[in-house]
């Protein structure tokens, strides 16, 4: 309709000036005037314009009433699960568990050190020509063996560590007569008499006694107490443990 508009005002304003110039032309003989054409075609329409700004924002509308809303619809159906939360902390320890069942027996050890532990041996001389006291421990002050120290040189006395079987025995030089007596203890366990017939002889004796830990073992003489110890006449004490318990 607009473009209609400017496309009328357009073709007056052309007829317009058409007029003006031929009034403009006043030499010109009145009648030599023509007779005025026709009024042209209308020309084509013109380009459509550009699109106007934007308008400005209109009213909020009316909320529709409650009757035009519908019915409220159906429960839906559940949701599928979500995904598992995020792993919590560590509670605090619980407490111990029964023992567990006993296990078989092991594998038989290595060999132990019995040679090293369960042994008790001795065999001690006595080197003198002096003739021993009586009724107190004969001294054998010469050690030829003596494991462990059973045997004390300065007593006398052999003192038992390991519990078990012991055999002693003595073979004695003796240059009078002569009674040696085997002593557990204070208790007299065996004598062997001899009485001398020869310059020089040699007797002997030996018996097994079992021992408990701390229970000593010495040889003693009486009046007869021609015992001695000098080159080629020993009188030797030995003892050694032969079963421990
Ligand atoms: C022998 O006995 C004496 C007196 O009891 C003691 O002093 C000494 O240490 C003992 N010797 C050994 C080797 O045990």
């Amino acid at each position: 309709m607009e473009q209609r508009f400017w496309e009328q005002l357009s073709l007056a304003l052309t007829l317009l000036l058409l007029n003006v110039g031929s009034a403009v032309n006043e030499d010109v003989p009145l009648n030599s005037y023509g007779v005025p054409g026709l009024p042209g075609m209308p020309g084509m329409p013109g380009k459509d314009g550009k699109d106007g700004l934007k308008g400005a924002k209109g009213e909020p509308g009316i909320p529709a009433p409650p009757a035009m809303q519908g019915p409220k619809g159906m429960k839906g159906e559940p949701g599928s699960p979500g995904l598992p939360g995020k792993k919590g902390p560590s509670g605090l320890p619980g407490p111990a568990g029964d023992p567990g069942v006993m296990g078989p027996p092991g594998e038989p050890g290595m060999p132990g050190s019995y040679k090293q532990k369960h042994q008790s041996a001795f065999s001690v001389t006595r080197q003198t020509k002096e003739h021993p006291l009586k009724n107190v421990p004969v001294i054998f002050n010469h050690v030829i063996t003596n494991t462990n120290h059973d045997y004390n040189t300065t007593t006398g006395k052999f003192t038992c560590k390991l519990p078990g079987l012991y055999y002693f025995v003595f073979h004695t030089s003796q240059t009078a007569n002569l009674c040696t007596i085997l002593h557990k203890n204070q208790r007299r366990m065996a004598s062997f008499c001899d009485h001398k017939t020869n310059t020089m002889q040699v007797s002997s004796g030996g018996l097994l006694l079992h021992l408990a830990a701390e229970d000593q073992v010495w040889l003693g003489v009486n009046d007869y107490n021609g015992m001695v110890g000098i080159a080629n006449s020993d009188s030797i004490f030995s003892g050694f443990l032969l079963f421990p318990d």
